[in-house]
């Protein structure tokens, strides 16, 4: 039998949500492809996503920015020295692996971060040998994950794609400070893609090559944001915690926001936790059961971070708990890197202190949280796949059939496709049975169907039918467009 994962890669494939890169050629390993679907998928995430996020505050603004940075600038963030992953080699078949990996996979537990010598003497401890020949593992030694380029007609400048999206707002916080008005706190948000040469690739969307983040970088003054944030609104809320020693269980137990700052966390760090899982909660509509913030151990978090929890989804296709963004609290980490490596100040001032601001950092990988909402929503009734995804990610929101293909039932169809193409991307079908017709756009998530039949040249009705209930309802062709944006925004349902 497929498991779940082949399952949903099969349908991504088929449909047109991802695929590998470059297939014609036999595949790129790690660089994948959207295609119609994803890639409408992906922007109403984006969307979405910008919605919430810079509606946090009136401070926070998206920019734009290069995919190609100096080798100096990632010097100075701790990249070039620090983004590294321990990488065996097998001393037969020289087949490379990610050390960590293959001890996760023997084992079940986390091991990112352990160094050289302890990996080694794991790895001898466990008497773990090469998967591909059974071989003898060589030393594990650190490899960059960075992919280097060479600029200028002799390659004499040394370069790396981005590893991550925030280093285009450090790099531009000065500009931005003053260009804006010299307030803090300052967001900056990024969406766009990253790369990082992963030893091993694996799980689809899971450990790409190439990516997409979504990332806020929230630039704050620590002396007084603790006061400012408007903690009281959220402090009775449930987080969703698995504290370092308790998330190898692979559960989670719910603790108020208030519980959480009087155990030691900041009150504009947990204000964001409440703000996060609202967008996974909420706006996604995850099951409350498979979110989780998941913190990440000294030794475990990355070297830019204090404060690291990881925002993990449960995922049937990828065998549990998996990452899907995270909240840093990354101190003055890059602003100082900065400013030392530039020798530029990026101090500002704040009522008429000097301040380095701190930055809080909200990340998520957008392929991550696709193939999670892929995962979370697919689902068979009566044999058949139906894709439960939230209205506004749904690729196409809507489709209108004609009931038969005559009677002047397409022509009508098509102008009330037309007419809703205005606001959303609506497909028009009249191939197949109704039901067939049904079934396609089930499949590939589309919560609501119009028909428009004989009573709709009487009456002027139509037919509103909704993927997960099956329930359908009349409503007048005149007032559509209003009960489908009260559809999608959640503030009615059919029946
Ligand atoms: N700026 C912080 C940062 O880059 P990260 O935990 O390394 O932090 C953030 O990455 C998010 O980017 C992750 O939570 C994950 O969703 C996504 N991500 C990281 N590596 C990825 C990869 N190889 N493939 C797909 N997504 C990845």
């Amino acid at each position: 039998m497929p498991s779940r994962y082949e399952d949903l890669w099969s349908l991504s494939v088929r449909k047109g949500f991802l695929w590998p890169a470059v297939d014609l050629y036999g595949g790129f390993a790690g660089f994948y492809d959207y295609g119609h679907l994803g890639a409408a998928m992906k922007r109403n995430w984006e969307d979405v996503w910008l919605e919430t996020f810079l509606g946090l505050d009136e401070n926070y603004h998206l920019i734009d920015g290069t995919i190609a940075l100096p080798e100096a600038a990632l010097k100075a963030s701790g990249h070039v020295d620090h983004f590294t992953d321990l990488l065996v080699r097998c001393t037969k078949c020289r087949e490379t692996h990610r050390a960590d990996h293959l001890l996760e996979d023997i084992t079940g537990e986390a091991y990112e971060g352990l160094g050289a010598a302890e990996t080694d003497a794991k790895i001898r401890e466990l008497k773990v040998r090469c998967p591909k020949c059974k071989g003898e593992l060589g030393p594990s030694q650190p490899f960059n994950m960075m992919f280097p380029i060479a600029v200028g007609p002799l390659g004499q400048d040394r370069a790396y794609l981005r590893p991550e999206t925030a280093q285009v707002a450090y790099l531009n916080f000065k500009r931005e400070f003053e260009a804006l008005r010299r307030k803090l706190p300052m967001g900056l948000a990024v969406i766009g893609r990253c790369f990082r040469n992963e030893i091993s690739p694996r799980q689809g969307a899971y450990r790409m090559r190439e990516f997409l983040q979504a990332e806020l970088q929230i630039f704050f003054d620590p002396a007084t944001w603790d006061q400012a944030i408007p903690f009281d609104a959220i402090a009775a809320a449930p987080i969703h915690i698995a504290f370092a020693d308790e998330k190898g269980k692979g559960g989670f137990s719910a603790r108020t926001a208030k519980e959480l700052v009087d155990g030691g966390l900041p009150r504009w760090y947990t204000y964001h936790l409440a703000k996060v899982q609202d967008f996974f909660l909420r706006t996604l509509a995850v099951p409350p059961e498979r979110f989780r913030f998941a913190e990440l151990s000294e030794r475990e978090r990355a070297f830019y971070n204090k404060i690291h929890f990881d925002v993990e989804v449960r995922q049937d296709s990828l065998g549990g708990f998996k990452e899907v963004g995270g909240v840093h609290y990354r101190s003055d980490h890059d602003l100082g890197g900065h400013q030392a490596g530039s020798r530029e100040r990026l101090e500002v001032s704040v009522d008429g202190r000097k301040v380095l601001p701190h930055v809080l950092e909200l990340s998520f990988g957008v392929d991550r949280s696709l193939w999670a909402l892929l995962d979370l929503g697919l689902g068979v009734r009566d044999g058949k796949s139906v894709l439960r995804l939230p209205p506004r990610i749904a690729p196409i929101p809507a489709a209108v059939f004609p009931l038969v293909s005559k009677d002047g039932l397409p022509e009508r169809a098509r102008e009330i496709a037309a007419n809703l193409r205005r606001r959303w991307r609506v497909l028009y079908d009249e191939g197949g049975s109704i039901g067939k017709r049904y079934a396609r756009m089930d499949e590939v998530g589309t919560p609501y169907t119009i028909t428009i039949d004989h009573d709709t040249m009487k009456d002027g009705t139509v037919t509103v039918r909704d993927r997960d209930t099956t329930e359908q309802k009349r409503v007048p062709e005149t007032s559509l467009l209003d009960v489908l944006s009260e559809l999608m925004d959640g503030s009615r349902t059919v029946g």
